[in-house]
């Protein structure tokens, strides 16, 4: 997977499936955290893979927080940590949780990739755990990670499924990146990730389908073309496709359930990334009735000019109506 739409799918939801992990999995997340950097090269990072039919397995789920709940039904737990002396000592700074919290961060992205889900939890009783797992004195366990796959939201009881759907936030980029001087807010320029998606309904037609009965998947090309003349008109104001001074370079569509002529079908998209000449959708086909995604796209489009026939630098007048469509 891309790494800007593994940083778009990671999120700490609650709802676990009881399928199992592979124990390859695991074990590629555990090869991704060994290969993170380390001060000194110090590695002090731990890890205990705490699987559902491990000894240790009923103490761990007992130290967890009763708001933890959730995570039992995950079918692997793995506790992070590390010692103050096997890390890094810079002056009066400590590195070792630095670290073990970047081979943490390594690990999630590996699970990601994977097709998993990942939950980091602090609550979590010390002394339990510490008793569960046989921890030595000076490890500091840092996190405990529920690892397993996706499961249905109304396995989760009413307050926990809440957590699970309030939007999610995030600082300004000003509020956490400073330019030059401390306090001096970044000034971002690209468009952030979106608060806001851009939606608009396609209307299917009887032509679409094909012999096997649904939409012919070529045709998804044709809403995604669509969405973008949409997206265009109503955001940017693109009044004719000639105001239109993007060309699609590359489109790439995972096919997740055949369309049907009675389904609904909507495109919402967003912008992901900008790069010098060319810019990215993340796009999903869905039906609002019930959430369906029935294809999950990305396009990317370069800003071309048709005079010359060259690429050209995306210009600042887009940008701008870029990011005041999705702040605002
Ligand atoms: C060190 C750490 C401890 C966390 N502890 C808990 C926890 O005990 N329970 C929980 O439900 N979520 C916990 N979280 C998840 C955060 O709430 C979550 O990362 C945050 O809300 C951002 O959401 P996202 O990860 O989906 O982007 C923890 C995350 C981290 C990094």
């Amino acid at each position: 997977m891309e790494f800007h739409r593994l940083i778009g799918e990671r999120r700490s939801l609650r709802a676990f499936s009881q399928r199992p992990v592979e124990p390859e999995k695991i074990e590629r997340m555990l090869e991704a955290a060994r290969w993170s950097p380390s001060c000194a090269n110090r590695q002090p990072w731990r890890f205990v893979v705490v699987g559902h039919d491990a000894p240790s397995r009923a103490a761990v789920e007992e130290a967890l927080d009763p708001g933890n709940a959730w995570a039992k039904r995950a079918p692997a737990l793995i506790v992070a940590g590390g010692r103050r002396e096997d890390g890094a000592v810079v002056g009066s700074r400590d590195y070792f949780l630095l670290d073990t919290g970047m081979a943490l961060m390594s690990l999630l992205y590996r699970a990601v990739d994977q097709g998993l889900l990942v939950h980091p939890m602090a609550g979590w009783k010390e002394g339990p755990l510490r008793a569960a797992l046989g921890l030595p004195e000076d490890f500091t366990p840092a996190a405990v990670v529920a690892v397993g796959y996706v499961g249905k939201s109304g396995d989760l009881d009413e307050a926990t499924r809440k957590k699970d759907e309030k939007p999610r936030a995030r600082k300004s980029l000003g509020e956490v990146a400073f330019r030059s001087l401390w306090g001096e807010p970044f000034g971002a320029t690209l468009p952030a990730r979106p608060a806001k998606v851009y939606e608009t309904e396609l209307q299917l037609r009887f032509g679409d389908t094909d012999a096997m009965g649904h939409v012919n998947n070529a045709k998804v090309v044709t809403y995604l073309e669509f969405g973008r003349v949409r997206f265009f008109a109503d955001v940017m104001g693109a009044e004719r496709v000639e105001d239109i001074r993007f060309i699609l370079a590359e489109v790439s569509c995972r096919y997740r359930i055949p369309i049907l002529l009675h389904d609904r079908v909507f495109v919402r998209m967003h912008i992901t990334d900008v790069h010098r000449s060319s810019f990215r959708f993340r796009c999903d086909l869905f039906d609002p009735r019930d959430g369906r995604v029935f294809v999950e796209a990305e396009t990317v489009q370069v800003m071309y000019d048709y005079a010359t026939g060259r690429p050209v630098p995306v210009d600042a007048d887009f940008l701008a109506k870029a990011r005041e469509y999705i702040c605002g």
